[in-house]
């Protein structure tokens, strides 16, 4: 079986260790950076479980054809029209990694889909049933498919930014991490964001519903924050009552985490805690283990690990242990928009 496989950017070394517990053996057969077409023995991939996996998708490909200059999209449909898909519902995605030739992968899904649709196949954006993909790679158009239950989009970077709210590259990270998680937000949640400036996690929870106590003693965004009609107010010990409130969504204490504290018995038990502060994984995990005292049994945590140097296991063992004390880990990933970072998942002991 040969499959398309997506990493990291950054840990380029673990990409490779990753596959290498995932797949046993396997031969590389083309690579662009972090993107790899790969041939290995068919494998139980849903069973095998990688410590901290740094592959962000892992797609099996149907079918391989070249294509040349000439006959550039000509030969991408032709690849397409000979791979097996099923009769149902189709959404087309192409992900081009390094065969540009003046066409945009939105411009090939709808050369695509127009031609698909005139020999009768169900293409649409609305309730598909399976993710067809179409990779190009080194003058090479590799296709396959997948349930869109399994997977609703190969490229984040496209289908991020027509959801961003434009205020930080962070946000990504969240969206990422939301939907890789499948964290279902529910309104009147409580979360605290702890290094939340200039607040793209914020305004990503309170778009959904949840209310925010953000902590950070830098500034935040606060004109297009409210561009974007999200109420925001830096908070004091008399406004803090306010997040009770139901037009309240984001409160900023404008403080360091370690000045923040005092602000905690005079609200709720939080729902959710994220943390993207800019310090050490084991500062950060203090922080988050501070503030745990004041979360509900079973509050998600959003943790992000930063990575000083490219030897991510020791980051990743320091804010494990330290968080395992109060927390489930669930999960240690390298999203796509996590730059030298990864991305935790864990749950509250209570
Ligand atoms: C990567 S930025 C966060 C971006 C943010 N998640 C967003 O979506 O816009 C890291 C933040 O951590 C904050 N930070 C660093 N040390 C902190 C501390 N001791 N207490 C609170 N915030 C801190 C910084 O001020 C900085 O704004």
């Amino acid at each position: 079986m040969r499959y398309f496989i997506y990493g990291s950017p950054i840990f380029l070394k673990s990409n490779i260790s990753s596959m290498k517990d995932i797949f046993g053996k396997f031969k590389v057969e083309s690579n662009f950076v972090n993107s790899y077409i790969i041939s290995a023995h068919a494998t139980s991939l849903n069973n095998k479980k990688t410590e901290t996996n740094f592959l962000y998708r892992i797609l099996k490909i149907l079918k391989t054809e070249k294509i040349s200059e000439k006959n550039y999209l000509e030969d991408i449909k032709n690849t397409l029209i000979k791979t097996t898909i099923p009769n149902k519902k189709i959404r087309l995605e192409c992900v081009d990694i390094n065969s540009r030739r003046g066409y945009s992968a939105k411009d090939i899904e709808v050369y695509l889909g127009e031609y698909l649709e005139s020999i009768g196949a169900k293409i649409t954006l609305k309730n598909p049933e399976i993710l067809c993909y179409i990779i190009l790679f080194d003058m090479c158009c590799h296709v396959g498919f997948i349930s869109y239950k399994k997977l609703n989009f190969i490229d984040p970077g496209r289908h991020y930014k027509i959801l961003s709210s434009g205020i930080s590259r962070a946000e990504f990270k969240l969206m990422e991490a939301f939907d890789e998680f499948k964290i279902k937000a529910k309104t009147n949640q409580l979360a605290f964001d702890l290094g939340a400036s200039p607040g793209g996690w914020s305004v990503f929870m309170a778009k959904k519903g949840i209310k925010v106590l953000s902590i950070d003693q830098g500034e935040m965004f606060s004109d297009k924050i409210k561009k974007l009609k999200i109420s925001y107010e830096e908070a004091n010990i008399e406004n803090i009552h306010k997040l009770k409130e139901k037009n309240t969504q984001i409160l900023h204490i404008r403080k360091k985490f370690q000045d923040s504290l005092v602000f905690l018995d005079k609200i709720k038990k939080a729902d959710i805690i994220t943390c993207d502060m800019n310090i050490s994984p084991e500062e950060a995990a203090k922080a988050v283990l501070l503030f745990s005292n004041n979360l509900k049994k079973n509050a998600k945590l959003i943790f992000t690990i930063k990575c000083t140097t490219k030897f991510a296991k020791k980051y990743v063992e320091e804010a494990k242990k330290s968080l395992s004390k109060k927390f489930i880990i669930k999960s240690v990933i390298a999203l796509p928009n996590n730059r030298q970072e990864l991305t935790l998942y864990g749950v509250f002991k209570g």
